[in-house]
């Protein structure tokens, strides 16, 4: 009966894993009217420097406000907005901005093959894995596994976040996983792969 201790052992580790509060989107959407400045109604903000939020998976949304709020992820603008959130606001307005859809960018023509090529075959020569191998042939990523959605996201935004993995000030990623990949990428491929996420449906 090895299947059944699988099971349990799965059933086990979800449980553990659901000890956060259970969100509720209605209720994040009231309390999404201070968010709305940045990151628009939707989380589908208008600004390249402030992120698209809208249809992030509420797990990986939760972990960054967390994080936002509790200083182990620090920015000048965003930190002082997370900082009153509860665990329920969290989850409250992690569900609501899960339950929107992410718009799309469109791709400079000179950014499709490059950024393709990166997203989906890495660099073997550098070490660099594929993007899409964690966040998905759709960008989408996967939920349970930590791995965000980054289809839509804003150049200028992922460009940013790649440079502070790069240099180690964003530290969110459990066992370095992301600091390791964007101090191996060149700023061509930086470049070339966030203008590619953003069309990437
Ligand atoms: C004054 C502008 C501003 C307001 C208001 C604001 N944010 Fe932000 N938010 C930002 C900026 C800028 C960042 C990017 C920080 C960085 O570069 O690391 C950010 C990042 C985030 C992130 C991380 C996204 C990711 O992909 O990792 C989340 C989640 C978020 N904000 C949610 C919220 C919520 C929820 C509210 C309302 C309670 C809110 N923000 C209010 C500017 C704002
Ligand atoms: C082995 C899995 C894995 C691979 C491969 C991977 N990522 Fe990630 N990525 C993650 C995880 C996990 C996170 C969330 C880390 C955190 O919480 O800070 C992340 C976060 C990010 C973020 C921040 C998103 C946000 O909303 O702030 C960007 C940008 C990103 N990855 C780009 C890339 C690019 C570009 C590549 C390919 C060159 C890549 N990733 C390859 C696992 C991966």
């Amino acid at each position: 009966m090895q299947g059944c201790k699988w099971i349990v052992v799965a059933v086990a580790l979800a449980m553990a894993g659901g000890a956060q509060a259970a969100g509720d989107a209605a209720a994040g959407q009231q309390k999404s009217a201070p968010c709305q400045a940045c990151h628009s109604t939707d989380g589908n903000s208008a600004v390249g420097m402030y992120p698209k939020i809208a249809g992030q998976h509420a797990s990986y949304t939760e972990r960054q406000l967390k994080a936002l709020r509790d200083g182990q992820r620090k920015d000048p603008v965003m930190s002082p907005m997370a900082a009153n959130l509860s665990d329920q606001d969290i989850a409250d307005l992690a569900a609501y901005f899960a339950s929107q859809k992410v718009t799309l960018g469109s791709v400079p023509e000179d950014a499709v093959a490059a950024g393709a090529l990166v997203y989906r075959a890495g660099n073997a020569k550098t070490g660099v894995p594929a993007c899409m191998a964690c966040h998905s042939p759709d960008g989408k990523g996967n939920g349970p596994a930590g791995w965000p959605a980054l289809g839509g996201q804003h150049p200028e935004y992922i460009a940013k976040q790649l440079g502070l993995y790069a240099s180690g000030e964003r530290s969110t990623d459990i066992n370095g996983i992301m600091r390791d990949i964007a101090a191996r990428l060149s700023k061509a491929e930086v470049d070339a792969v966030s203008h590619y996420v953003s069309g990437l449906h």
